[in-house]
């Protein structure tokens, strides 16, 4: 038997009181396998994909083959360093010329899909960034392109990702918070910090929308995700532009997305999440970002520290006359991987992934809903 696949044919044709043996040899045999072999990775969008990188170079399986951008001096850059020297202006060249195993999606929204379904079409894993596209239409036929091909697809939801989130995720699952009852998520920014006048992200074609697309669409996936994605019964929402409007119009630069979303979201489970994300709030705070969530047993309080993007964590609930308030964190950042360690790890594991095209496509129909409730005034349910 000189070869991994005489081998493997070998213990294929195993009898059946040998057969357990044969499949832990297996699992052992491509675990071997998988921890020599790199996946070649391609990276397109060059400002969120530079994260992406960086991302994938903490996980030893992982090869950046390509970069892609449309900007040459970023390719020059970025391609000396990290010592890329596959660096392309055309995506479809790079997915025809490379051999890549995952492409990372970080282009503006409008490219997501058509991106998305020409790597799942040859065969490659895609990561793509959030939103997953513009619309639930177009989440919806780039999930069922990702089930025809049997080739993955994960959507970059990074918030999943932060220590606190993972330790609270972990506690909902144990069942110790109780049934989630009511959620309340804000992720307010004061006009400071917002550089998006003449830009892709206040240009509707391009983007899809605004403040909520853009990162209401964290808030909704990780409330669900918390949640375990509960049946929406009804939306109720309004949007409004009059602050970024204001400047735009003062500035004579194009703006024609919503600045401001506020929404009730009824699940059919009688729990409630209430929601409310700007771009342009008038608040002193540049950046405020709070999740709260009333368990039957516990409540969950969520919140970003000094207007940044870490967080703080604490768990509240009484027993026998006490109230106790409980700090919720990992010890270990090694038990929080990067979102593409995790989708790599996933694949190399053939282990099945969170974030992936049905739980976005559920997002997508959420986030379609408060838009349409904003346009017509009207509350929308879901069947
Ligand atoms: N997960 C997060 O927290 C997070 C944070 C920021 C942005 N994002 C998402 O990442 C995506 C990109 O956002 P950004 O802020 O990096 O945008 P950006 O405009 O700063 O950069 C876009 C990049 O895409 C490249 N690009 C544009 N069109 C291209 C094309 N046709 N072919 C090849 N390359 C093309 C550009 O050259 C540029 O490098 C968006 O979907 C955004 O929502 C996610």
């Amino acid at each position: 038997m000189g070869s991994w696949r005489e081998l493997n044919s070998y213990l294929d044709s195993a009898t059946p009181n040998s057969v357990s043996f044969a499949l832990e040899v297996k699992k052992l045999l491509n675990l071997q396998i998988h921890m020599n072999h790199k996946l070649k990775i391609g990276v397109v969008g060059l400002r969120m994909g530079k994260e992406h990188i960086d991302g994938y170079l903490t996980h030893p399986n992982t090869e950046i083959q390509a970069i892609c951008a449309k900007e040459i001096e970023k390719l020059e850059s970025i391609g000396n360093q990290y010592g890329i020297d596959a660096r392309y202006e055309s995506y479809e060249e790079m997915i025809a010329k490379e051999k890549l195993d995952i492409v990372s999606i970080a282009t503006p929204n409008r490219f997501h899909k058509d991106m998305t379904i020409l790597a799942l079409d040859q065969g490659i894993h895609v990561l793509c960034e959030k939103p997953i596209g513009m619309n639930a239409e177009e989440a919806i036929a780039m999930h069922r392109k990702s089930e025809e091909t049997g080739k993955r697809l994960m959507v970059n939801y990074s918030y999943r990702f932060i220590p606190q989130s993972v330790a609270i995720k972990q506690r909902i699952d144990a069942g110790l918070v109780g049934d989630i009852y009511s959620a309340s998520c804000h992720w307010l920014r004061n006009i400071s910090g917002f550089s998006q006048f003449g830009g892709w992200f206040g240009n509707k074609s391009m983007s899809g929308g605004g403040v909520l697309i853009d990162i209401g669409v964290h808030c909704l996936d990780k409330v669900l995700w918390l949640m375990d994605f509960p049946e929406i019964d009804s939306v109720t929402a309004s949007t409004h532009d009059y602050v970024c409007q204001k400047v735009a119009k003062e500035s004579g630069l194009s703006f024609d997305v919503e600045d401001t979303v506020e929404a009730l979201v009824k699940f059919k489970n009688n729990a409630n999440l209430m929601f409310q994300v700007s771009w342009a709030a008038n608040i002193s705070e540049s950046n405020l970002i709070e999740y709260r969530l009333l368990g039957q047993k516990e409540g969950i309080l969520e919140q970003n520290i000094n207007q940044g993007y870490t967080f703080n964590a604490q768990t509240f609930y009484e027993s026998n006359g006490i109230s106790y308030t409980l700090g919720i964190d990992h010890v270990s950042p090694k038990l929080c991987p990067t979102s593409m360690y995790y989708f790599v790890d996933a694949i190399i594991n053939d282990k099945p992934h969170m974030a992936n095209g049905s739980e976005a496509v559920k997002v997508m129909q959420l986030i379609d809903a408060i838009y349409k409730s904003a346009e017509t005034g009207k509350q929308i349910c879901f069947n």
